[in-house]
């Protein structure tokens, strides 16, 4: 079995149905760069413990550069004997620099020790441009709230009318939701700045190599406290897995939003033509897409979380070869946020927004029934009493089919007589989301705080 990693026990290669299933170089390739970074730092090590000498150190590491520089120009492809992205680099490396120097490579290091360091090398990676790509995202949002920062619109509870809120405060509402992403994936980094590396297959190294100068070439914190933890822990994935998904279902509530803010009953939106879609057959349809998409792919990113830990959960310590298919979930959970995010942060900063609209709908269903009640406890009504007040008037409104703002003073005073006609001070959707100053509140001034304390905590994350 040319190039193969082991054999010399075995009586003949390995069955074609056992080699089509055992094979991962149709996706672990993505590691190919990871990989030859691994086998650097793992060349320094020897050379540094003695295993190679200087001039040895030097052609591994320009053969190594040879490889790398093939495997970015996409001339490297695996050959179908490859069993994985390991062996397969291997294999070349001792094509490059010839077997008597390629051959003292493995000295040390399991395919176990080096999967559970490229790993976190490729998320901490992607967390990165995964980060980037929120930032933009939550610019977006940010710059629309300020473009828009007077607009009224209704807020809602049960999807049903509940009190006015700023559109500005409920688009910042996401932005502190995906804050929230970048700074679980900065969390999340602190423990997957781990380096497995030296660890072996699972039992630990005899040939005194430097773990630590490994992970300091890998740019990781430290060296695995326990090589079997190290080698067979794949917490740091799934935790992983579980920022995206986390991210994809808030990406997918803003979605779910857009694709209601967007339909003829509510007007509030109108998306650019460039970020919506048409139909093949309905020659005036114009679909948002992108909103649908997001939402959707929420689902595969839940996905990849729940059948990771679904792999995780049965297997014994140390390594399984079951672990192999943590790669696949987690490399597409990276490519799903890395498609998503760019398209969504298009789609939310040419998104016009209809303001009269929103402004029109704000009082109705007797929005502002809160502000009446609220009203009369400052005017020294029990808030039980001034509930039941505002309650009747609402119902009084309602059967003659006309507005809270619309209640004349007879009708009020009809209604309890705490119902002066101050009252309509409160009558008002400016009114109304002008006095709602506590902390967090939809206050144009609280809101603008709020933005630029969101904005810090971007920058900050
Ligand atoms: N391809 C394996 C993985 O992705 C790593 C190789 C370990 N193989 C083995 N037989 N121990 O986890």
């Amino acid at each position: 079995n040319e190039g193969a990693l082991w054999g010399a026990r075995f009586s003949g290669g390995p069955s074609p149905e056992l080699a089509a299933l055992s094979r991962s170089t149709h996706f672990d390739w993505d590691l190919a760069l990871y990989d030859i970074a691994g086998s650097h730092a793992h060349a320094a090590a020897l050379e540094s413990a003695g295993y190679l000498s200087a001039d040895e150190a030097r052609d591994m590491h320009v053969g190594l550069d040879e490889v790398a520089d093939r495997v970015r120009a996409g001339t490297l492809v695996a050959a179908p004997s490859d069993e994985d992205v390991h062996g397969a680099l291997e294999r070349v490396l001792i094509e490059t620099v010839g077997p008597a120097l390629g051959g003292k490579l493995r000295a040390g290091r399991s395919r176990n020790d080096q999967i559970a360091t490229l790993v976190r090398l490729y998320l901490l990676d992607h967390s990165r441009t995964i980060t980037r790509e929120l930032l933009r995202l939550i610019d977006a949002l940010v710059s629309q709230a300020a473009a828009h920062d007077s607009a009224i619109m209704p807020g809602r509870t049960h999807l049903q009318h509940a009190q006015p809120v700023l559109l500005a405060h409920h688009l910042q509402a996401y932005g502190w939701a995906l804050v929230r992403g970048i700074e679980r994936l900065r969390d999340w980094s602190a423990r997957a700045s781990v380096s497995p590396y030296g660890g072996g297959a699972l039992a630990g190294a005899t040939l005194g190599l430097d773990p630590q100068l490994v992970a300091d070439r890998l740019g990781l914190a430290r060296p695995a406290e326990n090589s079997l933890d190290g080698t067979a822990s794949r917490d740091v994935v799934a935790e992983f897995a579980f920022v995206a998904a986390m991210i994809g279902v808030d990406l997918s509530r803003l979605a779910e939003d857009i694709i209601l803010w967007n339909t003829r009953e509510f007007g509030f939106v109108t998306l650019d033509d460039a970020y919506s879609t048409g139909s093949s057959i309905m020659p005036q349809k114009k679909n948002p897409d992108i909103a649908e998409l997001a939402r959707g792919k929420a689902g595969r990113l839940i996905g990849n979380l729940s059948g990771l830990l679904a792999t995780l959960k049965g297997l014994p310590l140390a390594y399984n070869r079951d672990l192999q298919e943590d790669k696949e979930p987690v490399f597409d959970s990276v490519r799903t946020l890395e498609v998503v995010l760019p398209a969504f942060s298009g789609m939310i900063s040419t998104l016009q927004f209809h303001t009269d609209r929103m402004a029109d709908l704000a009082p109705q269903g007797f929005s502002l029934a809160t502000d009446v009640a609220e009203w009369l406890v400052r005017q020294g009504v029990p808030f039980r009493d001034a509930h039941e007040i505002s309650g009747a008037l609402v119902r009084a409104c309602e059967e003659r089919g006309i507005g809270l703002e619309q209640a004349d003073d007879g009708l009020l005073a009809s209604i309890d007589p705490a119902l002066t006609p101050q009252v309509r001070e409160v009558l008002t959707i400016q009114g109304s989301v002008g006095s709602r100053t506590g902390v967090g509140g939809t206050a144009p001034e609280r809101v603008s705080e709020q933005r630029s304390e969101l904005i810090a905590r971007a920058q900050s994350a």
